[in-house]
Formats: C-alpha cells, sequence, structure tokens
C-alpha cells in the first residue's frame, strides 16, 4: 500500500516537469521511446552535472553543510515525522517547494519505523536520478552534504520555520527535531510561521507555503511580530537574581529560542522547514504544474 502510494506520488510529481500538467491517469514510466540503456546514461549523466553544479565535492561529503553548499546555488531542506508514507510526501512536498522557490532540496534520510535499522538514504531508497529528471528539479540526500555521526563534523544551527506549527494545531511539545539532525551536528532554531489559509481539506496548499517562503517582505513584517508578540520570550531582565539557576528567558515556547541571533529570511542560501507533510492534499493531487 505504501509503496502504491509512493509510486503515485512520485508520478504524480513527474507530471510537474510537463508544460501542459498531464493528467494522472495518461501519465505512465514505461512508454520511454529511446533505448532503454542510452536513457540511464543520459539520466546519470545530468544528475552528475547537477551534482557538480551545486556541491563543492559532489564525490565526497564534508565536514559542514556551509562548506559544501556553493555560492550562487540556494537549498532548501525539510525535516519530517510519521512513517514511511508520510516522510516521503514530506519529500515529495519539499521537492515541489524548491522547484518553485528554485532551490536544491536536501533530502533527510529515512528514520526507521516499517524497516529494520535506524536511517537509509533516499539514494538507498529512490532512484534519485530518475525522479528528478522526471520532475526537473535539484535535490539530493544528506549524506552527500555531512556523514551522519563523523566525529569531526562542524556543529551548525539552522533557522527553521515550525510550519507544521501553522498547519495543524499549536505544539503541545517542542517542534520535531528527529534525532537525525543531531547526528548530523545540526541544531534548528525554530521559529513560529504565520497560519496559513486551508484548503477544503484544513490543510494549506504548498503553493501558500512557497508564496511565504519567497517572499522577504512578508517574512520580516512576520518575524517583527512574532518578536513583538508571539514568542513572549523577553529576555529575563538582568537584575532578577530571584532564581540562580534559571533559565536566562522566560516564557517561553519550548523548542524556540527567541534569543536566537539566526532567523529564517527568503534570502537564506539554506531555507529549512520543520515538516511538510498536511500540507495540500496528503494525495497530492492539487500540484500544479510548474
Ligand atoms: C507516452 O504516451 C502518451 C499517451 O499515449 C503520449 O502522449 C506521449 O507522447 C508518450 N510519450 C513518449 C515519450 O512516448
Ligand atoms: C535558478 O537558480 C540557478 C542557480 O542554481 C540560476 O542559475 C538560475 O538562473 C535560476 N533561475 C531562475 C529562473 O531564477
Ligand atoms: C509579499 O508580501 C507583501 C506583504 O505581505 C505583499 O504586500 C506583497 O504583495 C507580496 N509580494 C508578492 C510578490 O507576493
Ligand atoms: C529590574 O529592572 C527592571 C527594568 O529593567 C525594573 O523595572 C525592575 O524594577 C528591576 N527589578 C529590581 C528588583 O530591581
Amino acid at each position: 500500500m505504501a509503496i502504491a502510494l509512493a509510486a503515485a506520488l512520485i508520478g504524480v510529481l513527474a507530471t510537474l516537469s510537463q508544460r501542459d500538467g498531464l493528467r494522472w491517469s495518461s501519465f505512465s514510466f514505461d512508454n520511454v521511446s529511446v533505448d532503454p540503456v542510452t536513457e540511464r546514461l543520459r539520466v546519470l549523466t545530468q544528475y552528475r552535472q547537477m551534482l557538480g553544479a551545486i556541491l563543492r565535492d559532489p564525490d565526497a561529503p564534508a565536514t559542514s553543510w556551509a562548506s559544501q553548499m556553493l555560492d550562487g546555488e540556494k537549498y532548501l531542506t525539510c525535516g519530517f515525522q510519521g512513517g514511511q508514507t508520510n516522510q516521503l510526501i514530506s519529500k515529495l512536498n519539499a521537492l515541489y517547494l524548491a522547484k518553485l522557490l528554485n532551490r536544491t532540496a536536501i533530502l533527510a534520510p529515512f528514520t526507521a519505523v516499517h524497516f529494520k535499522g535506524a536511517y537509509r538514504s533516499i539514494d538507498d531508497m529512490y532512484d534519485l536520478p530518475r525522479l528528478l529528471d522526471s520532475a526537473g528539479t535539484r535535490g539530493i540526500s544528506f549524506e552527500r552534504l555531512k556523514e551522519r555521526g563523523r566525529r569531526n563534523n562542524e556543529h551548525e544551527h539552522i533557522a527553521c520555520w515550525a510550519i507544521m506549527d501553522a498547519v495543524r494545531y499549536r505544539y503541545e511539545r517542542p517542534p520535531e527535531n528527529p534525532a537525525v539532525w543531531r547526528l548530523n551536528a545540526l541544531t534548528l532554531e525554530f521559529w513560529a510561521p504565520p497560519t496559513f489559509p486551508s484548503n477544503e481539506n484544513g490543510f494549506p496548499d504548498v503553493e501558500v507555503i512557497g508564496d511565504f517562503l519567497g517572499n522577504q517582505t512578508a517574512q520580516n513584517n512576520w518575524l517583527e511580530t512574532v518578536r513583538r508578540d508571539l514568542l513572549p520570550q523577553q529576555p529575563r531582565a538582568h537584575n532578577d537574581t530571584s532564581a540562580p539557576r534559571a533559565p536566562t528567558v522566560e516564557n517561553v515556547v519550548a523548542g524556540f529560542n527567541p534569543l536566537s541571533d539566526r532567523w529564517p529570511s527568503a534570502d537564506a542560501q539554506l531555507q529549512c522547514i520543520d515538516a511538510l507533510f498536511h500540507v495540500s492534499d496528503a494525495f497530492g493531487l492539487r500540484y500544479k504544474p510548474v
């Protein structure tokens, strides 16, 4: 069931590359008219070229994302939640957003829920060169940036929109910061996004999120509101000595760090979204050609 759904979603994503937006029923991977060996070579060559255009060293992960990312290229990454299908939907939404925003999607590994072990790179589970070719978008796995768990990895912080907070309900616990971020020496600094208008399914369309992520004015306006009204999060007065071991801020929503000097930005080289599951229709049929 999960595999069938995944295949369906990949098919839908693939139609994004078609100018006129093929109907779901008319799409097929099987009627490629060229010789399969030539076709495979074309796809792999193109994938190789893409890697060369978006990574400093396509052949070896670096010790930091920052040192692996190329000037002039912009990236987007996304957390995840749920089982494999939900994790996949998050990744497909990330690829779609990356295409809308002309960024490279950095795709998290799958975390073991329905299979044994801990994490599996998307490179090991899906044919990424073919998927990206069909979808006409740029993407890479986490594993091409930093090797999970390596001791000399540099610790990095990433400002990240907590979209799930705005999509479903206000977080009752901290935004998901799956262990995989920690294992990649990454700490997410969460920011509350605005509440987005919902479609008839009760969730926002991916495009609505994309409009916000691509609009620096809207983000700056919103960040002002957040700082002023939302993440209450005023630093504790320095003269307050009532609780020697108290945190340095009070009235803080868990998971959000008001003292962070890293703000998400439409101009940032790397944009982050906590997860993109309950966004748009769960079956992806609302995706529009871009
Ligand atoms: C695949 O089939 C569709 C519908 O029959 C057709 O319109 C399209 O041109 C075919 N594509 C290729 C690459 O043959
Ligand atoms: C998309 O980004 C690439 C950089 O990777 C750039 O070369 C290209 O001009 C951009 N396209 C548009 C339409 O902005
Ligand atoms: C960006 O956001 C601002 C403020 O919300 C809005 O006035 C403007 O129309 C938006 N720009 C685009 C291109 O959507
Ligand atoms: C601490 O400083 C604030 C202003 O920064 C002031 O309103 C408050 O009265 C001070 N508290 C004490 C105990 O001095």
